[in-house]
């Protein structure tokens, strides 16, 4: 016999060889476009942490959406920035609230455009916590209610997708009675299920200004150590009416995405969040690596991993790439 027999570099002899035999291919129909909407108008304030990402009031969203949708992202995922907080959260569950006439003016503009919402209190109120606060606890039970209303809200106001992203136990099904309870049967609820206690969040919280005022997150949210928890947690979402479960964060996660992919055939989500995509554009900017190439390589490496969909920051950039 010859050595070697099988030579794997034959299949990666050309571009076009290599395309043939590809497993995986990322399509623009699997990214999410997380959008910050505030106050005001003609605001587009960047986030100094997030070189590419802005603030927009309304109008500015909707110019954004457009283009997102032009480019063929399908969807967006809303965080709202009130001008207001306190310890309840009032402006989450407003109906005339931030993110609701935000949810109103895209759906009148773009009715084709996929609207998912951010459902927690985190970035209404004043302590920064996803939960009603006692002392230095996080009330879970007390904190259900307030949820199922913001979902509420945001249904009436036209989104397509709710998306908590408290974990608080129960919320799934609290939602998914307030929703049905209020003529939204055919509102999609779209769980955060396995979310880790993750310094990779750093970002985000600059841009929602949502950086807890006392201790951490670390009660509520995964610990990183553990693995089995996440099947749990996805389960127990599935159980309470989760028509979409997620993983998040997705880099330091990949074997989580895995097993929950080969453990539960629901549609599986992954947020490639602001600090995975920080670093890329940090490092990027040093020369120390290739930025489009390494983004590109990322969320491959998601849909590899598993996941469907991918909720990114890059998703402008990548269906820039995509579409050439
Ligand atoms: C909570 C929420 C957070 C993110 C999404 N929803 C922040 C947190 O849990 O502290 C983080 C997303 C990111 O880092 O890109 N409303």
């Amino acid at each position: 016999m010859p050595f070697p027999i099988h030579r794997s570099r034959r299949l990666r002899q050309t571009p076009s060889i290599r395309r043939m035999v590809r497993e995986t291919a990322l399509s623009i129909d699997d990214l999410i476009a997380p959008l910050f909407v505030c106050e005001g108008r003609e605001v587009q304030e960047s986030i100094s942490a997030m070189p590419g990402i802005c603030r927009f009031s309304i109008d500015n969203i909707i110019k954004e959406t457009r283009e997102l949708g032009s480019l063929g992202v399908p969807a967006v995922i809303l965080f709202g920035i009130p001008d207001k907080k306190d310890p309840r959260g009032s402006e989450a569950y407003n109906p005339d609230g931030i993110v609701q006439r935000a949810i109103r003016d895209i759906k009148a503009a773009l009715p084709d455009m996929v609207v998912i919402t951010d459902v927690c209190i985190d970035e209404y109120t004043d302590h920064g916590h996803c939960g009603l606060v006692e002392g230095d606890k996080i009330l879970n039970d007390p904190t259900l209610e307030l949820l199922a209303e913001m979902a509420r809200t945001h249904a009436d106001a036209g989104a397509d997708i709710v998306a908590p992203s408290d974990m608080m136990d129960g919320r799934v099904r609290s939602i998914r009675q307030a929703l049905d309870q209020s003529n939204h049967v055919d509102t999609i609820i779209m769980s955060y299920a396995a979310k880790y206690a993750s310094a990779f969040y750093g970002p985000f919280r600059e841009a929602a200004d949502s950086v807890p005022k006392f201790g951490d997150r670390k009660s509520y949210q995964m610990d990183p150590g553990n693995s089995d928890e996440a099947l749990r947690e996805v389960r127990q979402d599935i159980e309470e009416g989760a028509d979409i479960v997620m993983v998040k964060p997705a880099l330091p996660c990949l074997d989580i995405i895995r097993r929950v992919r080969d453990e539960f055939d629901v549609p599986l989500a992954a947020y490639n969040v602001s600090g995975e995509y920080s670093m890329v554009h940090a490092a990027s900017e040093k020369g120390w690596i290739e930025g489009e190439t390494a983004m590109m390589e990322i969320l491959l490496s998601i849909k590899r991993a598993g996941a469907k969909m991918i909720l990114t920051y890059f998703a402008k950039d990548a269906a820039r790439v995509l579409n050439r």
